[in-house]
């Protein structure tokens, strides 16, 4: 049995757990989204400002909820990459302070694997939070949809990781993001459009499906938000006039073709590569448009296709914590605590390499 606190700093979510192996024992998510909506966007100083104010509060809270004192805790899970040099650099400094302070072992994450083994997070009885979920089976495909990133990866085991298609330019989160800002709908985009888009016309703007025909498993987002952009404009007045009747079309019309992009690239690597199970995760893979279509389509296939539950969609500690527990299980510490650093760029291919 091993105690794992987990810290998460990587974006704009301060972010800690304490995990019983696989089970979640207390998830607290600190939100700077009041600090960062004013400026459309997270800002990197700021970022870092406010995990620092938060970080010892965090933790001395998830200690708190998951009823563990720090001297019982077995090793320090923590995001070292990618994310944001400044922010990255609170929880990194913080973990390294606690682990040597109290002689605890130390595990750097990478944060792309975190949302990867996401749908695998146990309640603290040890049930999946997810419905339906049963344990892996390898190799499993995963494609993590989120802010910064839209990776297609296989994975032979946990650790051992290849990405297979990612996008060439903007992530399929950042578009949902820039098309929210074009339409002056405050950040992040994503949600405000699945909202709007309940009652939308999905079909009512044409627009493309980048990538659509391309034989690779690559993604592209900015064909897509360019031409939303053209679309936008020929409709302004309109826009201005009728708002409300128009909005719920056009964010219809445009996640759609979204959730399109990223499901014509997942069912061909399916087909070819035939993985045993397949994962969709990260910020936007809590979309219901996404999730109920994916679902269908891998109904039809007869593979077993697992989302995280939606409080680990976004940024949390929890999913650190669990991918730190797959890296307990096979030893994997950093030997000399004082060489971990944050590794803004780092790839999930290098997620066992310290
Ligand atoms: O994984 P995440 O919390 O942060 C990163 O690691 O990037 O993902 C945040 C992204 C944002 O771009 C946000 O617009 C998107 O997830 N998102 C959504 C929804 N909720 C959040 N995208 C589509 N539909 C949603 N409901
Ligand atoms: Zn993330």
């Amino acid at each position: 049995m091993s105690l794992i606190l987990a810290i998460d700093t990587s974006c704009d979510d301060t972010s800690v757990a304490v995990l019983r192996d696989d089970c979640v024992l207390s998830s607290i998510v600190s939100s700077q989204m009041d600090i960062h909506k004013q400026w459309g966007g997270v800002v990197p100083n700021l970022a870092r400002r406010a995990h620092e104010e938060r970080i010892d509060y965090c933790i001395e809270l998830a200690l708190k909820r998951a009823g563990i004192k720090l001297e019982k805790i077995d090793a320090i899970a923590v995001t070292y990459g990618p994310g944001l040099a400044p922010a990255l650099e609170v929880g990194v400094r913080k973990a390294k302070e606690l682990a040597l302070r109290h002689n605890k072992k130390l595990i750097a994450v990478n944060h792309m694997e975190g949302h990867l083994v996401s749908p695998f997070l146990k309640t603290r009885y040890g049930d999946y939070y997810g419905k339906n979920v049963t344990d892996p089976r390898f190799p499993l495909l995963s494609l993590c949809v989120s802010g910064g990133h839209t990776e297609l990866v296989r994975v032979e085991w946990w650790g051992k990781y290849k990405i297979i298609g990612q996008t060439l330019d903007d992530a399929a989160g950042e578009a949902f993001d820039k098309v929210g800002r074009m339409l002056e709908l405050g950040y992040p985009g994503g949600p405000v459009i699945e909202f709007l888009a309940l009652k939308g016309d999905r079909e009512k703007y044409p627009l493309p499906r980048p990538m659509e025909w391309s034989q690779d498993y690559n993604f592209s987002f900015s064909g897509l938000k360019t031409a939303c952009l053209y679309s936008i404009q020929k409709i302004k007045q309109e826009l201005e006039a009728r708002f409300h009747e128009i909005i719920p079309d056009f964010c219809a019309s445009f996640q759609e073709a979204v959730v399109d992009s990223l499901l014509i690239k997942l069912e061909r690597a399916v087909n070819n590569l035939q993985p045993k199970m397949v994962l969709v995760s990260g910020g936007v893979s809590v979309n219901k448009r996404l999730r109920r279509k994916c679902q269908s389509r891998f109904r039809k296939l007869g593979v077993p296709l697992y989302f995280p539950h939606k409080k680990f969609c976004m940024d949390n500690a929890a999913m650190i914590g669990l991918a730190g527990y797959y890296k307990y299980q096979r030893g994997e510490f950093i030997q000399n605590v004082n060489t971990l650093d944050r590794r803004p760029s780092i790839t999930i291919e290098y997620s066992s390499v310290e």
